[in-house]
């Protein structure tokens, strides 16, 4: 039986076609039950509707605290059957309401090589910092912004004369890569936490 996942992004939505993507070639046990945004007009909830996925917006404007937007969320995710969540550029930091919710079955992707340059930018944080090597990490989430112990991580040189749109292109098409990759290991994997460590 497929794992049934939801996705919460904020944006384009590229991350999430490549889950769509290797779920469609048979390449992840899994299906998309829900895909939820929390700003109206997300490009991402308009491709999830043409590929005939169900597709929300609870935008954060609307709730009176972080709480209390993090709890319809929720409402909405367990109601659709979810029982993994995959974010894929959502630009919310969960509260713990969420992050209990679902314990050790949130997923995120950030476009560095973790613990270096969390937050946002973290592309322009690495041309700006100087680095040879920057990447993508696929992690689980706890309460703390990109912080929880790592899945996948794939590694992209940065160029001498990148710009900030070829380096995040560039580190773009590893997270495509890496996204599928990660969560098809922790469903078909046995795995366990060991303080900051994934071991499968
Ligand atoms: C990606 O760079 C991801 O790493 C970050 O937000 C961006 C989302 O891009 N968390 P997309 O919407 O998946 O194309």
């Amino acid at each position: 039986m497929p794992t049934p996942v939801a996705i919460l992004l904020s944006g384009r939505g590229s991350n999430f076609l490549a889950l769509h993507a290797a779920i469609e070639r048979r390449k992840l046990p899994a299906e998309i039950v829900l895909v939820l945004s929390n700003a109206p007009g997300t490009p991402g909830l308009e491709k999830a509707r043409e590929r005939g996925l169900e597709a929300v917006c609870i935008p954060h404007r609307a709730e009176s605290s972080h709480e209390a937007h993090d709890r319809k969320v929720v409402a909405a995710l367990t109601a659709a059957g979810a029982e993994w969540v995959c974010l894929a550029g959502y630009m919310r930091l969960l509260t713990s309401t969420f992050v209990r919710a679902f314990p050790e079955r949130i997923l995120n992707i950030h476009p560095s090589l973790l613990p270096a340059f969390p937050g946002l930018q973290a592309q322009r944080q690495a041309l700006d910092y100087g680095v040879a090597i920057t990447g993508c990490t696929v992690h689980l989430v706890d309460e703390e912004l990109d912080h929880g112990p790592i899945v996948v991580q794939r590694v992209v040189p940065v160029e001498p004369d990148d710009t900030q749109e070829a380096l995040s292109a560039r580190i773009l098409a590893q997270e495509h890569r890496a996204y599928p990759l990660a969560l098809r290991r922790l469903l078909t994997e046995s795995w366990s936490v060991d303080g900051r460590r994934v071991r499968f």
